[in-house]
């Protein structure tokens, strides 16, 4: 209600036009960026974008394809168009920030088609952090359902930009970001890469975010918002004409790739425009495009992090599954993992301890329901996954009760292997048992080929599915953490359940993965790519860096000190505290940065950054006015100079530094960490060295 009544509408204005008009124009508040939409000669639709002056998006047509009908793409007329200003500020009911601002103009073209009358409506909104575009299909005449072939929509680039892409894969997120000129991007060759084989990747097409870096410091960001009942949009790449254009994900059983009945409004398309990296990751535009919440009450789920059953089956100290299967109520020993099950009762319990000593809310337990014999490899994956029925050694009843009394939340684990209608048909019940329970998030996961089969993880199918789940949690007071998910497109404005996601090349690929696991630049590029899209549930901070007793071959590839910086830098409101209990309790002094972090902000500034280089945020915390700073780097070592010009005037801070040692560095010597306190006050210099593949974490607290 508060947040309604300070919407302002400054001006509402709606000009119907003579046929001759073809054009009409928009600017953000602050008049940087302009939109342009133009009618060509032939009556295509068309628009640019400026940025202070300088035209960043050419001239770029917009259009559909159908099965069942002619294009939309020229011929039009402009019927007329309305603008609109608003000034729509927000609350985040947890998040980076608390208060969230939300200025914008906004254009709405209502364009008819000559011969035809078939219409649609082009909006463009623009704020001071970049432009939403989406298209609008009002009610008509004899046009009840859209069959799209095609969304056309094009960003005609200016310049040969150093882009941060992954491959546009219809199924995973999960890749190396590549750095290449706009020109040289090569989706098809990455992602045949040996290791990458099961992609499905009919273009040389990228994912979103995908974001571009001109030689004259402009930074682009594009993406989607509000991805609702639509299939994810990649962008294909015209390396010689230096542009994108949507590509939508499809779907083998349908020959159209997104089914709606019209009236509908396409997910907008972004395009997040700053003169500096760090602005892109302050920037709300995802967000602010979304539509205002749904769910009023979120009393009932608390940012936290949290330990758990997890890690130790990545590298293989323990199973998922219990190694026996059940026939009637005969247990059979199929061979495989007896005996190293992780999610028992005993186990279950240290971490439920150990979380309660140290400020951690939550306990993940994996593995600990029927199904993990028959999972990852099988093609027969529905009706195999039961999310009610505990592993008859793990004593669900007791183990909650045990929490509960230690004031810990048990998080829920629902790995559907992507078996969707088993899922779908178990959401209410298993939510159920969650809200028995008490449990108020759940983990859910979607390894392997979506069945039905010939979906993909993005297509249209899945992105109903994704959100069904959601909403339908939020019924239970359950709120979700999807891995193998749906891109975040903000949703979490309008469903505040969906805490956090995976949907990048997580901390766990550093546990197994054959290529060496993630370089020392992923993070510092996802910073300024995946981050802008959501949380992400990376599950940082991993002690035992080279883990060389269960994996001699793999290992984290950050320092220490980088592994706690992540709290801070990497956003989620559940961050999860992913080591074992002993390797925690070895290394008690760095620990203790994670005991103190805090989870849920008050407000955030991003102090420094360079794309792929390095990034240095700040955040304080809502409930204690508290500051927590992370700074990483990629493989190379460098100084970053920080002023602590965000602390309050005449507030004595006593500050916890734990940076990189001297002799630090990500493969020869990550575990060399000094720290070190020092008073600070508003205004204060530092400067930290950090190590390659560094970084440094900062808990600044109030004194009295
Ligand atoms: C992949 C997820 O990313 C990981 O976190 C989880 O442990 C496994 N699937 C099993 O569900
Ligand atoms: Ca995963």
């Amino acid at each position: 209600m508060k947040q309604r009544l300070l919407l302002i509408a400054i001006a509402f204005l709606i000009v119907a036009c003579s046929s001759s008009l073809k054009k009409a124009s928009i600017s953000s508040p602050n008049e940087a960026i302009t939109v342009n939409f133009n009618l060509t000669e032939k009556g295509e639709p068309t628009y640019q974008v400026l940025f202070k002056n300088k035209v960043v998006v050419d001239t770029s047509f917009l259009g559909f394809e159908f099965t069942d009908a002619e294009p939309l793409k020229d011929n039009f007329e402009i019927k007329a168009f309305g603008t609109v200003s608003k000034n729509d500020p927000w609350e985040m009911p947890w998040g980076e920030q608390l208060k969230v601002e939300n200025e914008y103009n906004e254009l709405i073209v209502f364009l008819i088609e000559k011969d035809t009358e078939r219409s649609v409506n082009v909006i463009f909104r623009v704020h001071d952090d970049g432009i939403g575009l989406r298209y609008e299909f009002q009610q008509q005449d004899g046009w009840t359902e859209a069959l799209i072939k095609e969304e056309k929509t094009q960003f005609n680039l200016t310049q040969d930009y150093k882009t941060f892409w992954i491959p546009g894969d219809w199924d995973i997120y999960e890749h190396l970001y590549n750095t290449t000129k706009l020109s040289e991007i090569d989706a098809l060759q990455f992602a045949n890469h040996k290791d990458l084989a099961q992609t499905s990747i009919p273009n040389n097409a990228v994912n979103t975010p995908v974001t571009l870096v001109g030689d004259d410091g402009l930074h682009l960001s594009f993406h989607e918002a509000g991805l609702v009942d639509y299939s994810g949009m990649t962008l294909g790449v015209d390396t010689e004409n230096l542009s994108f254009e949507s590509i939508l994900v499809g779907s083998d059983n349908t020959e159209y790739k997104v089914k709606r009945q019209i009236p509908f409004k396409t997910p907008w398309r972004t395009i997040q425009i700053t003169d500096n990296a760090p602005d892109l990751i302050a920037s709300n535009l995802i967000v602010n495009l979304n539509e205002p919440t749904k769910i009023h009450d979120m009393s009932w789920f608390t940012p936290m992090k949290y330990t758990g059953v997890w890690w130790e089956m990545h590298l293989g100290k323990s199973s998922w599954d219990y190694g026996m299967t059940q026939n009637m109520s005969t247990w059979t020993d199929t061979g495989g993992a007896h005996g190293k099950h992780g999610a028992t009762t005993e186990n279950v319990k240290r971490f439920i301890d150990f979380s309660a000593k140290n400020n951690i809310g939550g306990v993940l337990v994996e593995g600990w329901n029927t199904g993990w014999e028959h999972w990852i490899g099988f093609e027969d994956r529905e009706g195999v996954f039961d999310f009610v029925t505990p592993y008859p050694d793990y004593d669900l009843d007791g183990v909650t009760r045990y929490a509960k009394e230690k004031g810990v939340e048990i998080i829920m684990h629902h790995e559907t292997s992507s078996a969707t209608e088993t899922y779908t048909k178990q959401m209410d019940t298993a939510y159920a048992l969650m809200q028995k329970y008490g449990m108020h998030s759940v983990k859910s996961g979607y390894v392997g080929k979506i069945l039905p089969k010939g979906e993909y993880h993005h297509g249209q199918y899945m992105v109903n599915h994704y959100n069904n789940a959601a909403i339908k949690a939020a019924k239970y007071q359950v709120a979700v953490n999807a891995h193998e998910p749906i891109k975040a497109t903000g949703l979490r404005r309008t469903y505040p359940n969906i805490i956090s996601r995976e949907g990048l090349r997580g901390q766990e690929f550093n546990a197994w993965s054959s290529d060496g696991g993630n370089p020392p630049e992923h993070l510092p590029i996802v910073a300024f790519t995946r981050m802008l899209a959501g949380p992400i549930d990376y599950t940082p901070g991993i002690f035992n860096i080279k883990f060389d007793e269960y994996k001699p071959n793999n290992q984290v590839n950050t320092t220490i000190a980088q592994q706690l910086a992540l709290y801070v830098v990497i956003y989620s409101p559940i961050q999860m505290a992913a080591d074992l209990v002993e390797h925690y309790e070895a290394n008690p002094e760095p620990f203790q940065f994670i005991k103190d972090v805090g989870v849920d902000w008050q407000q955030t500034k991003v102090l420094n950054g360079e794309v792929g280089d390095y990034v240095t945020i700040a955040r304080q915390e809502r409930e204690t006015g508290n500051w927590f700073v992370g700074g990483i780097t990629n493989e190379n070592a460098r100084t970053l100079d920080i002023t602590f010009d965000f602390l309050d005037e005449n507030q004595k801070y006593e500050a916890i530094i734990y940076k990189d040692g001297e002799n630090a560095h990500w493969d020869d010597n990550p575990l060399d960490i000094i720290i070190e306190k020092i008073d600070v006050n508003k205004g204060s210099d530092l400067s930290v060295k950090l190590a390659e593949g560094g970084g440094f974490a900062i808990s600044i607290k109030k004194l009295d």
